[in-house]
Order: C-alpha cells, then sequence, then structure tokens
C-alpha cells in the first residue's frame, strides 16, 4: 500500500490546516515566551527603566502587531504614561525627539514600515526597543534594545500565536514596568490549554453562523477594543467578510446606522466597564442585531450567545485571544477557503 503523505500534511501534525496547529500552540508559545523572557529578567528590566524613564513612548507596529502595540499603549495609559500608538506606515505624521522611547513590535522583524520609521525616529534622537519573534531580524539589529518572544514558527499568513506571544510579552513587559509581580503568569499557558478546549465547539458555531453574513462588528471596551480590532482583522482576512471593530460607545455615533435585523454584532468583555458595554449590548439588539458575547468572569446580560470563562481577570486579553482566532478559522473553512493562504497577502510586507 502506498501511504499517502507529503512534507506539508505531516507537518500539519494531523491538522488540517497551520492556522488550527498555530491556534492550538498558543499555550506552547505561551509558556516558552515566558520563559524566555525570565531568562532574561536582566534585559526587561533595564528596558523597563528605559520606559519608566521616557518622556514620551511611541509604539509602532503594522496589522495584528499594531493591535498587540495598542493594547500595551493602554496599559500603560492608563498608568499616567505619555504613550502614542502609531500604525507603523504613518510614521511620516510623528517627529520623535531626545528622551523618547520608540518601541516596534514585528513578528518578523523585517515589515518594511516599521523599519523606515525606527530608522527616522533613530536619527530624530529617540532609543528603539524592538519585539519580534526572529533573533537577529532586521528590526531587531536596527534597535538599541532587543526583546524576543519565542512563539516559534508560524507558516500560517494570519498571525495566530505569535500576537498572543505578543500580548504576554508586553502584560510582562508592563508588570515590570509597574514592579508587580510575574506570579499570575505562570499558569497562562494551561489556562489558555483549558480555554480552547472548553470554547472551540462554541467558536465554531460562531464561527459557522457568520459565514453566511456580509458584515460583522465587533464592540468592546477598554483593554477589550484591540481584541475586537484583532477579532474583525482575522474575519477580513481568511473568511474575506467585512468586519469592523469599535470602542463600543463610540458604536453609537454612527456605526449603529448599519443595523437591521440579524446583523452580527460580537462583544468582547475583558470584565471592565460592564455596565457600559451591557448598555451597548441593548442598543444593539433593540434594533435587531444578532448579539454574541465572549466574556471573563462577567457576564452581559441579554446576549443571544455567549461564552463566559471563569479565571484569573489579568489574564482576560490573553485568554480571548485564541477564541477570536478560532472564530475567524471555522468562518474560513466553512466558506471553503483556505485560511493558510488568504489571497492578496504575504506573510511579511517589505514594500511600503
Ligand atoms: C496578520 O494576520 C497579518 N498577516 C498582518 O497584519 C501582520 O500582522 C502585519 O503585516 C505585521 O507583520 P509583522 O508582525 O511581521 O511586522
Amino acid at each position: 500500500k502506498i501511504i499517502d503523505w507529503d512534507a506539508s500534511s505531516a507537518s500539519k501534525e494531523g491538522y488540517p490546516h497551520f492556522m488550527l496547529k498555530e491556534i492550538h500552540e498558543n499555550p506552547i508559545a505561551i509558556k516558552d515566551t515566558i520563559s524566555g523572557l525570565l531568562n532574561d529578567i536582566d534585559r526587561v528590566k533595564e528596558i523597563a527603566e528605559e520606559i519608566r524613564n521616557a518622556e514620551r513612548i511611541i509604539v509602532t507596529a503594522a496589522g495584528t502587531s499594531y493591535h498587540a502595540g495598542l493594547y500595551f499603549s493602554l496599559l500603560l495609559a492608563r498608568r499616567g504614561y505619555t504613550v502614542m500608538p502609531l500604525v507603523a506606515s504613518e510614521y511620516h505624521s510623528v517627529r520623535a525627539k531626545k528622551g523618547d522611547i520608540v518601541l516596534a513590535i514585528s513578528q518578523s522583524g523585517e515589515t518594511l514600515d516599521v523599519k523606515m520609521g525606527i530608522r527616522k525616529f533613530k536619527e530624530e534622537g529617540a532609543k528603539i526597543i524592538a519585539l519580534t519573534n526572529v533573533i537577529e531580524s532586521d528590526i531587531a539589529r536596527e534597535s538599541d534594545y532587543k526583546l524576543y518572544m519565542r512563539a516559534g514558527p508560524e507558516i500560517g499568513v494570519a498571525a495566530t500565536k505569535t500576537f498572543t506571544s505578543e500580548l504576554v510579552s508586553l502584560k510582562f513587559l508592563h508588570s515590570v514596568v509597574e514592579r508587580e509581580s510575574l506570579d499570575y503568569l505562570e499558569k497562562a499557558h494551561e489556562i489558555v490549554r483549558n480555554v480552547i478546549t472548553e470554547t472551540e465547539g462554541f467558536a465554531k458555531k460562531i464561527g459557522e453562523e457568520l459565514a453566511n453574513k456580509n458584515n460583522i462588528y465587533y464592540l468592546g471596551r477598554g483593554l477589550g477594543v484591540p481584541l475586537a480590532m484583532e477579532g474583525a482583522l482575522k474575519i477580513k482576512e481568511i473568511a474575506y467578510i467585512h468586519a469592523e471593530a469599535y470602542p463600543a460607545g463610540e458604536s453609537k455615533h454612527g456605526p449603529i446606522a448599519l443595523i437591521e435585523k440579524g446583523f452580527p454584532v460580537i462583544f468582547i468583555n475583558t470584565g471592565e466597564l460592564v455596565d457600559e458595554l451591557e448598555k451597548n449590548l441593548q442598543e444593539m439588539k433593540a434594533r435587531g442585531a444578532t448579539t454574541y458575547s465572549i466574556n471573563v468572569n462577567e457576564r452581559l446580560n441579554f446576549s443571544d450567545n455567549e461564552i463566559v470563562i471563569k479565571s484569573d481577570g489579568r489574564l482576560a486579553e490573553i485568554i480571548i485571544a485564541p477564541i477570536v482566532q478560532l472564530i475567524a478559522y471555522y468562518a474560513a473553512v466553512r466558506r471553503g477557503y483556505d485560511p493558510d493562504k488568504p489571497r492578496n497577502l504575504a506573510k511579511t510586507v517589505t514594500v511600503e
């Protein structure tokens, strides 16, 4: 008997797609990222000191990495830091100066817009910190400080485990900046493993329901906003459905006009500003939206479909990341697309 075997299916280790395999590798990526940062703790402390002393922190990144950058910016902003999240290609719009710190986030370490930005900001006098997944990548080499996540190779064009590893690295760094204990990260990988097991069925159900929709809103508040943005980007990239994310409170300033019967709206509830989020959900429902909610610890009343995860609230965003990845994956597969090779997209964008 000839065994049907090829290298690519072997490396998928039984999964139908790299993307699904990589989503399931989130726990190991988290574990390796945390142990790598713990081994490198002196460097992390040095970087944290630079951030504490900076006049401004500019966070530059593209796509998924930008969403991780926004998450970090919000963590710092709520502690009173002057921080500016910047979509990498808009580097011309910002002038850095001595005393500024620029954090460049790029899983590949090669994204040209990020590279161009750090060159300009360096010339203007800022110090550069890089967070990448590729040792000695261009962005790492051109930076004053290098921080590595250890997500392992990511083959799927859509970033999954590297996004979660970025969140973990940035949460880790933020805790060091704030001189908080890191103990809560110790079990993060196990928690995420259990969450994936418990929520995959729910994510599949939602993904398959979304597969025949033309438009989707993802809404969140606070630290949930970057997760909503990432959820919407994943849906666009691989399922080719128009999906948009907003801070939930902003949705009443325009986006709500599109809501009609059956319009799907997914709420990201990290457990903060729950009452406000619930009001937004009711506003959507009153206009006929079909609502879904992904909740950590606190429920949103009146959601048509919900999943509630009881866990350490400090890990909320890290827990939610794989769920939005799974939703997009199952929507794409139901629509008959190959999520590993989205049209018009490249894994690394080295053009302006
Ligand atoms: C993510 O799914 C996309 N493929 C894309 O947005 C990506 O995150 C972006 O191009 C940035 O890549 P980088 O992290 O390698 O810099």
